[in-house]
């Protein structure tokens, strides 16, 4: 699957699976299925959301259980699975360790495309992990690389000294939470042909909670809630993709609808303008050496 075969909202899985669980801990309790939810999953498959991404550490290892399960009643060449690495990589073996673990338990034989969750995960020299993601693409293991919350210069670095054709970036992009573009990542995606997936498009819903007076005076002219003008926003204006978890169908259908309007530029424009100034007096530490690093940043403020 390449770029432009991408549809415009992806699909989040951060706590799927996890309604039925008794613990968010890591666990081995065998999972039992929510099949709304995995209705709503498939629901969102059947409509072509063909972007999906995971992580072990989702609910204790129960969303890529329950994924597995959805992987068995869809076709999985449709699908652009995106697998995390997660903490800690102590020596370059682990990555392919837990690469194999994941495909393992998600019952399929290849990545899309395999990230860092954070640059964090890695306790060698990030370059070296990023080496091997390359090369577990030249073994098959993987179709690509991708990466996610990453400096620029982290980046930066990725691509142009190690030559890696990243297929996608996931990183924090909301309309409070802007610093990704301020540093000019989303312009070197764009630049460079990589997807930059936005992920916490609604700040799990905090942000329509604030009822800015901009966003409730555009869900009001065009008949919208407050949610489909941010998605709108990100897909339309910022040409990006926005990656979000909806576990209800009336909530991806909503989604979905937010793809089909256009707003006038000078609304767009508005909004591009708009900055919260509780976040902006906040510094992201791209470094993640003791601050706030960009993956916890949208959490600091209700
Ligand atoms: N790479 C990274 O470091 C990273 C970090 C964070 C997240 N992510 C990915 O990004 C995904 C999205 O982020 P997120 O899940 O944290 O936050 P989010 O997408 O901003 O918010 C999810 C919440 O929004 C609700 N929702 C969805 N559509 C709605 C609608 N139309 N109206 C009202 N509520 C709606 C969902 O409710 P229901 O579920 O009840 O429908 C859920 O509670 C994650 O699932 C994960 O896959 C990646």
């Amino acid at each position: 699957m390449n770029k432009n075969n991408i549809f415009p909202l992806a699909i989040g899985t951060y706590g799927l699976g996890a309604s039925r669980s008794e613990s968010w801990e890591e666990n081995n309790n065998e999972l039992v299925i929510d099949e709304e939810e995995m209705k709503a999953l498939i629901y969102s498959y059947e409509q072509g959301q063909n972007f999906i991404e995971t992580s072990y550490i989702y609910a204790g290892g129960q969303t890529m259980k329950f994924i597995s399960e959805f992987l068995k009643r869809v076709d999985r060449n449709k699908l652009f699975i995106t697998v995390k690495i997660e903490n800690f990589i102590e020596k370059v073996a682990d990555i392919e360790e837990q690469l194999d673990k994941y495909l393992n338990i998600l019952g399929i034989d290849y990545a899309d495309s395999v990230l860092l969750h954070t640059p964090k995960a890695s306790k060698i020299p990030l370059e070296e992990s990023y080496r091997e993601l390359k090369r577990l693409v030249s073994i098959g293991k993987s179709k690509n690389v991708s990466a996610s919350n990453l400096s620029i210069n982290q980046l930066k670095m990725i691509v142009e000294e190690l030559g890696i054709e990243l297929f996608s970036f996931e990183g924090l992009y909301n309309l409070e939470c802007k610093q990704n573009e301020d540093v000019g990542i989303l312009d070197y995606c764009k630049k460079h042909n990589i997807l930059f997936i936005n992920y916490q498009p609604f700040r799990r819903n905090r942000t329509a909670n604030h009822n800015y007076p901009l966003l409730v005076e555009l869900a009001s002219k065009y008949n919208k809630t407050q949610n489909q003008i941010l998605l709108n926003y990100y897909v339309k204006e910022k040409n990006i993709i926005p990656i979000t978890k909806a576990n209800k169908i009336e909530h991806i259908k909503l989604n979905l609808e937010a793809l089909n309007f256009e707003m006038e530029q000078q609304d767009y424009q508005r909004l591009n303008d708009f900055r919260c100034e509780e976040f902006d007096k906040l510094e992201v530490d791209w470094e993640d050496v003791g601050g706030i690093p960009i993956y916890k940043f949208a959490n600091q403020v209700e």
